[in-house]
């Protein structure tokens, strides 16, 4: 991304990663990321809000060195992540002179993980005002967002919020403004789901302060910027919110065909009742684990059940099941119901797996329906009623949302 302007002496000197497929070795970015930096020039000081990952810093340079700048006089640095602090030593080099503003946590971890020499770090805390000559950042703290050490900065002078990873997106873009097209909104919720959902009740709380802040910009460290504001807010303020829709996400696996019977004639009766039905195939294709788990993690923003179907695999779920049950508790998703469904060869102890794999969702469970081999008639009865059962619970939900 070439060098943009976001306001008068505010520039975006980030990086774009159009082709980077995967991040943490876990979550599909199909839409590639960016990693946003942003240069203020002041009147006395010059700040660069983060650095880049490590693989993009020479194109990073370039950037800096394409804005004009001598010098840098303050690193701020909102969090430690590589992705975002990876680039602070090549700072250092470049710009010897250049201080690293950090709250305690991303000093910390800064000397650890990035083994940057503690007396370039200043620390500052919340309410903290950095003074650039006419323009003046205000630090706000936002732990577990998705790091014990993540802050923001608002300019006050532009009304711009630079969030960090809060409100962002994987989503790689030449243009510095976000649009409303919706690969970019499932983007955003992707990213809300993989990052921000285990900390639901912090984010709803932030966007909260977010909201009463009402800046006119707000700029995280990935993807696009978000000119409406609005835009960002309210949806997060949809996702963290307690209410569900009438929705019931089914990820499964079927080597023969007999799991498969079975989801699809639950999928026809939650149907029959007006429910929405979301079926994730995680075994077919060679990138079904990763790529189907995603969409699966993004269902959860908004399920009101989850039927995790799997065939019987040396005793247990099938290990891509065992995949998504790990990812879900890990994830802590606000359904309210979780369920077991599926065909076993001669015996079986998927249940009493996938209930250890899923002790931190304190959702009720629905009783689970087993059944030997390939379904009869009597058995998809079975489904039947289990279809019934779960459509008698979500219309009793009270605070289902549209
Ligand atoms: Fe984008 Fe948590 O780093």
């Amino acid at each position: 991304m070439p060098v943009l302007a976001l306001s008068d002496n505010v520039y975006e000197v980030g990086t774009v990663h159009p082709d980077r497929q995967l991040f943490d070795c876990l979550m599909p970015t199909p839409f590639g990321t960016t990693y946003n930096s942003y240069l203020i020039i002041g009147q006395d000081k010059i700040a660069l809000i983060d650095s880049v990952d490590p693989e993009k810093v020479p194109v990073f340079l370039s950037n800096l060195e394409e804005s004009g700048i001598k010098r840098i006089d303050y690193l701020v640095s909102l969090h430690t992540e590589q992705d975002h602090g990876g680039g602070a030593q090549a700072i250092l080099r470049r710009y010897p002179m250049t201080q690293i503003i950090a709250n305690a946590k991303v000093r910390e971890l800064m000397l650890t993980h990035l083994h940057i020499p503690d007396e370039k770090i200043t620390v500052i805390g919340e309410g903290d005002r950095l003074e650039l000559g006419g323009k003046t950042l205000r630090f706000m703290m936002i732990p577990f967002a998705h790091w014990p050490d993540n802050y923001m900065a608002h300019l006050e002078e532009d009304n711009i919020l630079f969030s960090s990873d809060l409100f962002g997106s994987h989503y790689s873009t030449s243009k510095a403004f976000s649009t409303s097209s919706a690969d970019q909104r499932f983007a955003a919720k992707t990213y809300y789901a993989e990052i921000m959902m285990p900390f639901r009740a912090q984010i709803a709380g932030y966007t909260a302060r977010v909201r009463e802040l009402a800046p006119r910009l707000i700029a995280p460290s990935h993807g696009p910027v978000w000119y409406d504001p609005n835009l960002i807010l309210h949806s997060y303020e949809r996702w963290t919110g307690d209410g569900v829709k009438r929705l019931v996400s089914i990820p499964y696996v079927s080597m023969h065909n007999s799991t498969r019977v079975m989801v699809e004639r639950l999928a026809v009766r939650l149907s029959e009742q007006g429910l929405s039905v979301i079926c994730r195939d995680l075994g077919s294709e060679l990138d079904s684990l990763t790529v189907e788990t995603s969409y699966f993690i993004t269902d959860l923003v908004y399920s009101a059940a989850v039927v995790m179907a799997t065939p019987t695999v040396l005793g247990g779920p099938h290990p891509n099941i065992a995949y998504a049950a790990l990812v879900a508790n890990a994830l802590r998703p606000k359904m309210r119901f979780l369920g077991v469904m599926g065909s076993y060869g001669w015996g079986t102890r998927m249940v009493e797996t996938i209930d250890s794999l899923t002790a931190n969702l304190k959702m009720e469970r629905l009783k689970p329906l087993l059944i030997k081999g390939l379904p009869t008639d009597e058995d998809l009865a079975r489904v039947d009623q289990m279809a019934f059962e779960i459509g008698e619970k979500i219309r009793n939900i009270p605070d289902l949302i549209r």
